[in-house]
């Protein structure tokens, strides 16, 4: 992939810690220039040094994507280092799935989630739309989840966030055509992101015997599995492919459970 992301810029929203982080290591690895939009500018500020000891370059650009100046902010500071962008990564969100019961719930907490997972991406789409215009193969990831079409009790919010976002995905693939944006969505399953945190939420990921054998490929996702496939789906070796989402969850959502 080198020979196609050598002087293209990537921009990877929440990039500074867990999948967007491994997914910056991997497009920097690919030879991108590469940008980690993050509102913990702790955690930037530790994922730059984490690069820089591969010998990887990135930008870290202080952003909440749930703020409209924020990322406008974001785009304009983008446009002027580097002119245009080649892919806008939406992986920022509150990862957390899990809130009170629907009686516990405060409407708050639920609109925080979709101004985060859902508002989030389509302002960093609108926002980048110009900067986007002037790239040969311009491309929108999207981080859904599993979730999307599935649930665990208790999780409304990041459901329906999820759900609203791969909708977004294709409406946005219909809607870019004349801009030549292709639009996808990854929809990771469990995906292990302790060791790809700051230091202050590092952990070493312990994972039962159960954890594994649920999973019809034996184990637990990694940052990279996620990463690869981005590398990919971003890239004009994936020009027929738009407005899709790959489900990478090593098998969990196509296993049938009988209880
Ligand atoms: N880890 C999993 O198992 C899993 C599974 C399915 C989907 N996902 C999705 O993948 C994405 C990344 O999740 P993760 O597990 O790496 O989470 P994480 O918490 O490790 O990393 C998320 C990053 O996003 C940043 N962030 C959060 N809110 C933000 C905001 N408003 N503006 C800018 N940055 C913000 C955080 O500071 C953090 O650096 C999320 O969209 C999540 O929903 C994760």
């Amino acid at each position: 992939m080198k020979e196609y992301y050598t002087a293209k810029t990537v921009l990877i929203t929440g990039g500074a810690q867990g999948i967007g982080l491994g997914m910056a290591q991997t497009f920097a690895q690919a030879g991108a220039r590469v940008v980690l939009a993050d509102k913990d500018a702790e955690a930037g500020a530790e994922a730059l040094q984490r690069l820089s000891k591969q010998n990887l370059q990135a930008q870290y650009i202080p952003c909440d994507v749930a703020s409209e100046e924020q990322v406008s902010a974001l785009l304009r500071q983008v446009a002027e280092a580097y002119g245009q962008l080649d892919a806008l990564v939406n992986n920022a969100g509150i990862a957390d799935p899990f809130v009170g019961s629907l009686q516990e719930m405060e409407m708050a907490e639920f609109d925080r989630v979709l101004a985060v997972n859902l508002r989030g991406p389509l302002l960093c789409a609108k926002y980048a739309l110009p900067l986007l215009q002037r790239a040969e193969h311009p491309a929108i990831l999207n981080i859904s989840s599993t979730r999307a079409f599935m649930s665990e009790p208790n999780t409304f919010p990041y459901s329906a966030s999820k759900g609203g976002l791969e909708a977004l995905t294709h409406s946005l693939a219909v809607s870019l055509t004349a801009e030549r944006i292709r639009v996808n969505a990854i929809a990771p399953g469990w995906i292990e992101v302790g060791e790809w945190q700051k230091k202050s939420r590092r952990h070493t990921p312990q994972h039962a015997a159960h954890d594994k054998e649920q999973h019809p490929v034996g184990r637990v996702g990694m940052p990279e599995d996620i990463a690869e496939a981005a590398l990919f789906l971003c890239s004009d070796k994936a020009g027929f492919i738009t407005g899709q989402t790959l489900t990478i969850d090593g098998g969990m959502t196509v296993r049938m459970i009988y209880s």
